[in-house]
């Protein structure tokens, strides 16, 4: 499609001589109407020209010349010169863009361009909790996103598979194993034997010595030790699977945190020679009091290595492994200090600039409740696959109200009930604490998952009612040239840019924010146009306005991991 910046920054850069990308980024939409779609702010010209803002906005504006087709009216306003589109034009590049390709919106902009991206990564014998949530969402969403604008992505589920902690559920199973059916119930089984077995250690000092073999032993090998932990691996990944299953989460790599238990001991060499690495209390430290963190622990007093360390290995091996332009890390914003610790010690690892430079920590916020933390009533952490089966069953239940005809009412109450709570994680900018709140996101009306799929759905039923979708050649533009339809024929142009926006600032609750926008700038156009009409050209262009907005909902909620029910 036309990009109308670029044509712009062109015509501008002819005449001041100046880069054209530095142009392009100078370019903003205004808000609302009266200032046109693009304009030129000439401020910052003043100075070297040693002229008033407005008199170049004027002496620009005298001097460029565009193609009336593309830009049908250029004006003054201060400093600034108002750029306003051809609205036909618009209209006719935007539905014939529509009815070229089924993945409108796609490009190649991230051709040659290597994501990884660290997600979801729950910590094994462990429930999955709420805040593991927001990182599977927000991650999938970014991973769906660059896939979509070219890039090739890497999706990482890096688990909590490591540490002393395992010691202690070798030895608690050791014990008393027998007495717990973690088969069936791993995680909950598994969190009994480990509360146990901490009182235990408490009690008796040499227990905890045995708990801290375990670990040893389980890194250097021993048959026994390596067993129990596969076998609790397995059992929790298998609980956790239900979990992204319900989601529509996808991996590629499951390397967690053990993968990296013989990546270490290069790691600590390299630091070593580095000479940055010193004593301190019997462990071995980075010290960043110079940067003004708390000292990056490397290596404990007892021998063992940190989460800090295998984060120091994934590093170096993600670079040599997937060659990374940038790595993301999706957790709550209580890792800040982490990740800028250890990035800043990534410094020292001698790699090439361009992977540390690509090192970014994408932090979220927490999910509370309208009286604070997310907990049940016995002050137990909410189970994930519980939250999930509740949604749909509220979903079904309003589904049953207000459509009891509908059929298969199971599948589209799931769409519908995980919908709205991966709308809810993803509506706000994401480092803001988010609101749970069952009546809130299963508000069909409100800014949330149902009211996009309910949107979508009335698209879908306006075309069946039209009889389908007319041929492109079919529609008169002409008829598109109203403002309730003008402003959705901007926003659906302005999709492509949009995701892109999202991976600047890894931020897909731009995407959220502009799928709200869009659904109710349908909304309006429904409420005040008629579209099924005596007048068929009438009819024919209206239609085909909502078949475009039902394919970018569609596609755009795709991306964020939300699925489009037909009919609700
Ligand atoms: N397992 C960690 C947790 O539950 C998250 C891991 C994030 N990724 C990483 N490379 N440190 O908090």
């Amino acid at each position: 499609m036309i990009n109308y910046k670029n044509v712009i920054a062109n015509e501008i850069a002819k005449v001041l001589k100046i880069d054209v990308t530095e142009i392009e980024k100078s370019i903003e939409k205004p808000k609302g109407v009266a200032n046109g779609d693009y304009a030129f702010p000439c401020f910052r010209l003043a100075k070297e020209l040693r002229k008033a803002p407005p008199m170049i906005a004027e002496d620009i504006k005298t001097k460029i010349e565009l193609d009336k087709k593309l830009i049908e009216n250029i004006e003054v306003v201060g400093g600034y010169i108002n750029f306003f589109v051809n609205k036909e034009n618009l209209a006719s590049e935007v539905l014939q863009n529509i009815s070229e390709t089924k993945e409108y919106g796609k490009s190649e902009i991230g051709k040659d361009k290597n994501i990884v991206i660290d997600y979801s990564a729950p910590n094994i014998a462990k429930p999955f909790h709420i805040g593991h949530l927001r990182s599977t969402v927000i991650g999938g969403a970014l991973y769906n996103i660059y896939k979509y604008l070219g890039y090739h992505v890497t999706g990482i589920n890096h688990l909590g598979d490591y540490g002393t902690q395992f010691g202690k559920l070798i030895e608690g199973y050791k014990r008393w194993g027998n007495e717990y059916n973690i088969d069936e119930n791993p995680i909950d089984e598994l969190t009994k034997i480990y509360i146990r077995i901490n009182q235990a250690c408490k009690e008796d000092e040499k227990i905890l010595e045995e708990c801290r073999n375990n670990f040893k032993k389980l890194e250097d090998g021993d048959p026994y030790c390596k067993e129990l932990w596969e076998k609790f691996k397995d059992l929790s990944l298998k609980e956790f699977k239900k979990v992204y299953d319900i989601l529509g989460s996808h991996f590629d790599s499951w390397n967690g945190e053990a993968f990296y238990s013989d990546k270490m001991p290069e790691i600590i060499q390299i630091l070593e020679k580095s000479g940055q690495l010193v004593e301190s209390e019997g462990a071995k430290i980075i010290d960043l009091e110079d940067k003004n963190m708390a000292p990056c622990i490397i290596e404990k007093s007892n021998g063992s290595t940190t989460y800090a360390t295998r984060d120091l290995a994934a590093i170096m091996y993600r670079a040599r492994t997937y060659d990374f332009d940038k790595a993301l890390y999706v957790t709550s914003y209580e890792q800040i200090l982490h990740f800028k610790q250890v990035f800043e010690v990534a410094k020292l690892l001698g790699l090439p600039e361009k992977y540390t430079n690509g090192l970014e920590h994408v932090p979220f916020g927490m999910v509370l409740t309208k009286d604070g933390k997310m907990s049940t009533r016995e002050g137990k952490v909410i189970k994930l696959e519980e939250l999930l089966n509740e949604a749909i069953q509220r979903a079904k239940k309003i589904i049953e109200e207000k459509n009891p005809e509908l059929e298969n009412k199971e599948e589209t109450a799931k769409k519908v009930g995980v919908g709205a709570v991966i709308f809810n994680d993803l509506a706000n900018s994401r480092v803001k604490d988010e609101i749970f709140d069952w009546d809130t996101i299963l508000n069909f009306q409100g800014e949330t998952g149902p009211y996009i799929q309910y949107t979508y759905v009335r698209t879908r039923s306006v075309i069946e009612k039209a009889g389908g979708v007319p041929d492109i050649k079919e529609v008169d533009v002409n008829y598109l040239l109203d403002d309730f339809s003008s402003r959705i024929i901007k926003l659906i142009y302005d999709f492509e840019e949009t995701l892109i926006q999202v991976t600047e600032k890894n931020e897909p609750s731009i995407l959220s924010r502009y799928l709200i926008d869009l659904a109710k700038a349908y909304s309006n156009f429904y409420n005040e146009n008629k579209i099924i009409s005596e007048d068929k050209n009438l009819q024919n262009a209206r239609v085909y306005l909502t078949y475009a907005v039902g394919t970018v909902l569609k596609i755009g909620a795709q991306l964020l991991g939300i699925e489009m029910p037909e009919k609700m």
